[in-house]
């Protein structure tokens, strides 16, 4: 089978291909894409060949896969959200610097699992112009490194002249580099990656090829959001905050936590999202407490606080917003006191969240204002972080795109285009703090107090997590949508109650 390449005319099209995320909305356009090739074709230079493979299918159990997601910088670069793709640039050829690999049509398999997208639609989604089957890929490698003829018919490849000459004679010259994205192997639970496997094949074939990692130059691209990409992690963003005014709702009536989270991924849903972005936390009463509670298994507890710390993903895009909010509808005294802790902490570091600023000292702040504020409740007896850190435990945000925790050079202050969450919480587990070497170590009169602040306000637990695009100027807050103050929370909640009869 010949490849398949088609005229600019085509691949100019705007075409989404979302056969696995379902909706069909105007998402990022081909040129998009062709422009971050572009910038990374120029990033590895004229003697690189980079290769990027999908994501494997990944199975549940017996036959059942989950469903498929594409692997993030093969989306970043294609928009492809289909297994069994590959994508090869090559920046010192002139004629063919971008293939797609892609899978062939086959109606009998499509009966089974959906539509295969055509060649041409591939084309004209990535604004790649060469589609070629996988059958073809193991040949396509032998003539980048061996020179042989490629668009030639089989029976004179062996005279024709080298597919890609350019990168023929960086071999020869011993220049070549191979560009992979060198994935962590936590994702594989230890095994050899796809690209491992590639890398580990080639080296012994072609002993004088270098291998680099392209994840750097792909991280660096990927943290600076474009337009486009704003649209889309803000559509995630308006849908989850949705999704949270409607969680807000329910709970006045609800008996568990699922129903909490049903209402929420309807939401998602209902309003055109593919999918959650990680697992939804529903957690009611002392499950505040615990961080990542996915059980979303036990009963409401009617005079509890419930946490929803929930993200809708729109075209591979995640949201990623936390509320805390009273079962009843108002707060109690204790509830309301940790709540405004969280509040503070998060109005007083929001402010830092600008270019040229760090992370790190969002979180700083964030941390003082939390532990000045336990000391005025008498949770702590000296604003230190190690004392703060009892009941804050976790970083106060990261950055967001195609994952909830998004790549990330924490050496790099921020610049406009970034989007980081701010999430943050307070969570008051008597016995771990009670049990704690810091505890043990207070003079007994400081133990005593802090016993009694920590058994009054034992069992609350308060995340506030915002979704921020940070600018040269003002930080903005993409997730405002959800009431985020006590009394917002109270009236959106008195304001959705059925009318009595
Ligand atoms: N939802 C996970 C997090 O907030 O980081
Ligand atoms: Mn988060
Ligand atoms: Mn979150």
């Amino acid at each position: 089978m010949t490849p398949v390449r088609f005229p600019t005319a085509v691949v100019g099209a705007v075409l989404l291909l979302a056969t696995h995320t379902g909706a069909q909305r105007a998402g990022i356009q081909p040129s998009e894409y062709q422009a971050r090739r572009a910038a990374l074709a120029t990033a590895i230079g004229a003697d690189a060949v980079f290769i990027a493979f999908s994501t494997d299918p990944a199975r549940r159990t017996g036959d059942v896969d989950w469903p498929f997601r594409q692997e993030d910088n093969l989306l970043y670069l294609t928009g492809v959200n289909e297994p069994d793709t590959t994508l090869i640039i090559l920046p010192g050829e002139r004629e063919r610097r971008e293939v797609i690999v892609a899978r062939d049509r086959d109606p009998s398999n499509e009966r089974w699992t959906g539509v295969i997208p055509a060649a041409e639609q591939v084309a004209a989604a990535s604004g790649v112009r060469e589609v070629i089957s996988p059958r073809r890929f193991p040949g396509f490698v032998d003539a980048l490194f061996q020179g042989r003829g490629w668009d030639a018919p089989p029976q004179s490849s062996y005279f024709a002249a080298p597919g890609m000459p350019a990168f023929l004679a960086s071999v020869r010259a011993g220049r070549a580099e191979v560009w992979l994205v060198m994935h962590d192997r936590g994702a594989t639970g230890g095994a050899p990656t796809r690209e491992q496997r590639f890398a580990e094949d080639l080296r012994r074939q072609y002993p004088d090829v270098r291998f680099r990692d392209a994840a750097p130059l792909l991280l660096a691209m990927r943290e600076i959001k474009s337009a486009a990409e704003l649209t889309l992690i803000q559509r995630a963003i308006d849908i989850t905050a949705d999704a949270q005014k409607a969680a807000m709702a329910r709970v006045l009536t609800a008996s568990h936590e699922y129903e909490v989270q049903a209402t929420i991924e309807f939401t998602f849903r209902n309003l055109g999202a593919c999918c959650w972005a990680f697992p939804s936390i529903v957690a009611a009463g002392r499950n505040t407490t615990t961080l990542h509670y996915e059980a979303n298994n036990e009963a409401i507890v009617r005079d509890g606080l419930v946490l929803t710390d929930v993200g809708a993903e729109v075209d591979g895009y995640s949201a990623d917003v936390t509320r805390t909010y009273p079962a009843a509808g108002t707060f109690s005294p204790e509830q309301r006191a940790i709540y405004e802790i969280a509040l503070a902490a998060q109005n007083g570091s929001l402010p830092l969240m600008r270019a040229g600023h760090r992370h790190l000292e969002v979180n700083d702040k964030a941390i003082d204002i939390v532990g000045g504020e336990l000391l005025k409740l008498g949770l702590v007896t000296k604003n230190t972080s190690e004392q703060a850190g009892l009941y804050l435990f976790h970083g106060t945000g990261h950055p967001l795109g195609l994952q909830v925790h998004d790549v990330y050079d924490r050496a790099r202050p921020y610049q406009a285009g970034m989007v980081f969450t701010n999430e943050p919480g307070i969570y008051v587990r008597k016995d771990d703090i009670l049990g704690s070497e810091i505890f043990r170590q207070l003079p007994a009169a400081d133990q005593a107090s802090m016993r009694a602040a920590v058994l009054r306000y034992d069992g609350i637990g308060v995340r506030i997590e915002d979704d921020v695009l940070i600018t040269a100027g003002e930080p903005q807050i993409l997730s405002a949508g959800a009431p985020r103050t006590v009394k917002e929370i109270e009236a959106w909640m008195a304001s959705t109650r059925q009318p009595p009869r």
